[in-house]
């Protein structure tokens, strides 16, 4: 079942739509990409831009009644798609693992953290209250708690805000995941905290292989840490590639803008809302480049089709018509600039 040649995580051709009385959201719409192991991939995009819905998907954890959903979700070569009841809790308490944005809402407020850690060993672990209790003091001295042992014994709301996503960590950890999946997880918390958090959960990875998926919307918090990043809009991502390659030059104006806007406008929690004008409209499925009502190099082509994904360098994707339109011309759109809003 385990083939090392497969990539950790593969998505292909991901679509994610949710039917109501009310209305339909196409909130992904094609979304494919590769996690390898021992990989920090940060995606990257503004509000509904369909990055939480595309972790959700990875553990399954989407309304089941109301979501259509298709393409291929493979984790070490096996397809979560087609998972049944009893695989899928063996998933998301095993080789994949969710640590969400606030971790007062992850924890039960009238259980100690060491009994929740405890309960979690036990659970996907089968092993005795006493080992577990043992694992849950490694876990919390793995996310560098200090005085783990007298912490076991406190109640969420004992801990600070950074020491408690730090116990959502241990959490998370708790039963050897292969695949870490990160929803905003430092966005609660003040500036210096964040940081310590994203060194702790860039160092957990180093020393335990994990292959790691950070959603944000802060640039500041992907280029801190991530290897590769992936940006998202309109439920598609528009360019993904090497980190450092991607700001030096990125080739989608969504991406420049965002980099532009954020880089400039200097930093670490600015939210990205400095590109003018709206996000797309998800009842009806794209026909054309989402990005297009906002672009300013938009001409007739990119209302014409979906821009199809475009290899612009090796491991390096991009969706823009313009793209195309200049062949292997070096000077990609990355060096036309964009203005900060
Ligand atoms: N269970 C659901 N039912 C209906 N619509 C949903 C559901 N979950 C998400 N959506 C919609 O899907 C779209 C994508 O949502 P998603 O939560 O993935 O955005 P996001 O990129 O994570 O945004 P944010 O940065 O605000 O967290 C949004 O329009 C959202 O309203
Ligand atoms: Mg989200």
């Amino acid at each position: 079942m385990t083939e090392t040649s497969s990539p950790l995580l593969s998505i292909r051709d991901l679509q994610v739509t949710f039917v109501t009385r009310e209305r339909t959201v196409h909130a992904v719409n094609g979304v494919s990409f590769d996690l390898e192991r021992g990989e920090v991939l940060s995606i990257l995009g503004e509000s509904g831009s369909g990055k939480s819905v595309t972790l959700r998907a990875v553990q399954r954890l989407l309304p089941e009644r109301r979501t259509r959903i298709s393409g291929e979700i493979d984790v070490d070569g096996e397809d979560v798609l087609a998972m049944s009841g009893p695989r899928l809790r063996d998933l998301r308490g095993g080789e994949v693992s969710m640590i969400f944005q606030e971790p007062a809402t992850s924890f039960d407020p009238v259980y100690t953290v060491g009994q929740q850690i405890v309960e979690a060993v036990v659970k996907h672990k089968g092993v005795t209250k006493e080992q577990a209790r043992r694992r849950a003091l490694e876990l919390l001295e793995l996310v560098r708690i200090p005085s783990a042992a007298d912490r076991l014994d406190n109640y969420p709301h004992e801990m600070s805000g950074g020491m408690r996503q730090r116990a959502m960590i241990a959490l998370a950890l708790s039963c050897d995941p292969k695949i870490l999946l990160a929803d905003e997880p430092t966005t609660a918390l003040d500036a210096t905290v964040q940081i310590q958090v994203l060194l702790l959960l860039q160092q957990l990875q180093k020393e335990l292989g994990l292959g790691v998926i950070i959603v944000t919307h802060d640039v500041g918090v992907a280029i801190e840490i991530a290897d590769r990043i992936a940006v998202m809009y309109g439920g598609k991502i528009v360019e993904s590639g090497p980190l450092a390659d991607v700001v030096r030059d990125p080739q989608h104006p969504y991406t420049q803008g965002l980099l532009s806007s954020t880089i400039h406008a200097a930093s670490r929690g600015t939210r990205l809302t400095a590109i003018p004008g709206s996000p797309p409209n998800l009842s009806a499925p794209p026909t054309n480049c989402s990005f297009a009502p906002r672009c300013r190099f938009a001409q007739d082509e990119c209302w014409a089709a979906i821009p199809p994904e475009v290899a612009v360098a090796p491991g390096r994707m991009s969706r823009c018509a313009r793209i195309g339109a200049w062949g292997d011309e070096p000077q990609g759109i990355g060096q036309l600039g964009v203005e900060a809003a």
